[in-house]
């Protein structure tokens, strides 16, 4: 018995039927049967070439990973710069750049603000808090940009009080934006 069964249009239809559907069987057009063909002599290539050859070409990954290498190399260069050139003038000017306000709040909110106050005024609700008020005009160690990133990374003279050397937690950047930011809320 023939299996297959001849339209009129010459197409072919499957015998087999399954809750009412029968199947077409039809030869796949040339530039499908080409293309999968090529297909598969690509895939055999680029096996090879990615996988057996003795030095491999970067895959999406590691070509990603170098492209951020490059980029963090450059903003390392860059921050070393800027840290070089770092003066009272630099961190005034720091001070008037959202992206470093936001990071000095972010690390003095974490760091600072449990001592000197959310508000850098050193009380809590009317409780003093143990640092000393920070948004006002009176420096006990100067109040110079570069007097007070050298007091934040070196700690106070009296180490009792319990301000202490922040250069062991913080970047000299973390602390140039800190700095950045106390400036931001000086009275003007
Ligand atoms: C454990 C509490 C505490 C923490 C936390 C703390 N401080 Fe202090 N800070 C103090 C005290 C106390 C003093 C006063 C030191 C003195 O009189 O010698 C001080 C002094 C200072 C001064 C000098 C003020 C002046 O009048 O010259 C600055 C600036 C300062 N702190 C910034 C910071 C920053 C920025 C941070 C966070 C990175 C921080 N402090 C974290 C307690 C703290």
């Amino acid at each position: 018995m023939n299996k297959r069964e001849k339209q009129n249009d010459g197409v072919t239809i499957r015998e087999h039927v399954f809750d009412g559907i029968q199947e077409y069987d039809q030869k796949l057009p040339n530039w499908w049967l080409f293309t999968f063909y090529i297909a598969i002599v690509y895939f055999v290539i680029a096996w090879f070439v990615y996988y057996q050859t003795p030095a491999p070409i970067p895959n999406d990954g590691e070509r990603i990973e170098g492209q951020i290498a490059v980029i963090e190399a450059k903003k390392k260069a860059e921050l070393e710069s800027m840290l070089a050139s770092l003066s009272n003038d630099s961190l005034r000017e720091m001070s008037k750049d959202a992206t470093h306000l936001a990071s000095g709040k972010a690390i003095y909110e974490a760091k600072c603000a449990a001592c000197h106050g959310l508000d850098l005024a050193a009380n809590l609700n009317g409780i003093p808090l143990p640092g000393v008020p920070l948004n006002d005009t009176e420096w006990k160690y100067g109040g110079e940009p570069l007097q007070i990133m050298a007091l934040i990374t070196n700690g106070s003279p009296d180490l009792t009080k319990g301000m202490i050397p922040w250069k062991t937690q913080l970047s000299p950047s973390e602390i140039a934006q800190v700095v950045s930011y106390i400036l931001s809320k000086q009275p003007s």
